[in-house]
């Protein structure tokens, strides 16, 4: 953009003013509002030095061809599935997310789904604004109980570790599974297949991985009770969207939470159209204060790498050798 200072790029307009972190010698170009279409960031990255993108960016080799002075994707989510982290080590770029800023956040998120779900909030409400509420009635929406129940937490890192912390909240008994033993007091790691036969309440919290890909499909949803719960606050692909809406169709399970979806922003049709699902866009970390703090995050990496300081949250640490 001026051949002087770097020049950092934002896919999208942020919720805070970043310039103030990147400081006065770093140029920044972002839409004033909304995203840059997939051209206009490709004509934006010919001269940048920095990329914060968000999660519906795939930020790939293609992309990195384009922008052959990029030093530094600061990624604006904890989840880092949409960038090609191997492309960008390859080419000495460093890449960074933004964990615990928004943790609290997601965590509060997914009990929230968690009780929509269960309690069948969605049609509760869609009930008391259609004016065709006849009033109290004993057998009205009857949903499943949450407290003194069974949760089966799917990734115990930082989110799932949150959510376990509010279920002791509803003297929930906490099931996790993970590919790491987590010491937390109260919490049991057991294999996925018992989990799933044991919980009340499943919720996805890993990272969407090869090996998390459709962790939830036809097979993992028989496995669960007829009563149970799925939420999902993770990533849309760990589900197979088609297999749940089947097994809502037949009563494999009872109801589902989703805040995020296999393509996003489409919804599975049958999925929109089920009674038994609570939908949100992609909700998880929409506070100001998590916000707020990814974007500062993604800021204050751009202004360490450009300063050629080790930013944190560095995903690809093989970079620095580089
Ligand atoms: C993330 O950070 O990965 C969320 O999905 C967006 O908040």
């Amino acid at each position: 953009m001026n051949g002087v200072s770097p020049l950092a790029v934002c896919s999208a307009a942020l919720p805070i003013d970043i310039r103030p972190i990147l400081g006065p010698g770093v140029a920044l170009d972002s839409p004033p509002r909304g995203s840059f279409s997939r051209a206009e960031l490709v004509a934006a990255l010919r001269e940048a030095d920095a990329l914060i993108a968000l999660l519906d960016v795939a930020v790939d080799a293609a992309l990195f061809d384009a922008a052959p002075r990029l030093r530094v994707v600061a990624n604006h989510a904890v989840g880092y599935d949409n960038v090609d982290v191997a492309a960008a080590s390859a080419r000495g770029i460093a890449v960074t997310n933004t964990p615990d800023v928004l943790t609290d956040a997601t965590a509060d998120f997914t009990f929230a789904l968690i009780l929509a779900a269960a309690r069948r909030l969605g049609e509760g409400e869609a009930l008391a604004r259609s004016g065709a509420w006849l009033g109290w009635a004993p057998d009205q929406l009857l949903g499943q109980a949450v407290a003194n129940r069974v949760i089966g937490i799917i990734g115990f890192g930082r989110i799932g570790q949150a959510v376990a912390r509010r279920a002791a909240g509803f003297a929930m008994q906490v099931l996790y599974s993970s590919p790491r033993a987590v010491d937390v007091a109260g919490a049991r790691r057991v294999e996925l297949d018992q989990l799933l036969a044991d919980s009340d309440v499943v919720t996805l919290h890993c990272p969407l991985t090869p090996a998390t890909r459709h962790i939830i499909d036809a097979g993992a949803l028989a496995r669960m009770k007829p009563t149970a719960v799925l939420v999902n606050t993770a990533r849309g692909p760990c589900v197979d969207e088609e297999a749940l809406a089947a097994a809502l169709e037949r009563g494999t399970i009872a109801a589902a939470g989703l805040d995020v979806f296999e393509k996003e922003p489409s919804i599975h049709p049958r999925l929109l159209a089920s009674r038994k699902v609570v939908l949100a866009p992609h909700l998880g970390s929409a506070t100001l204060e998590a916000r707020g703090g990814m974007a500062r995050l993604c800021a204050e990496a751009v202004a360490a790498v450009l300063a050629g300081r080790r930013p944190a949250h560095l995903v690809n640490p093989e970079v620095l050798s580089s």
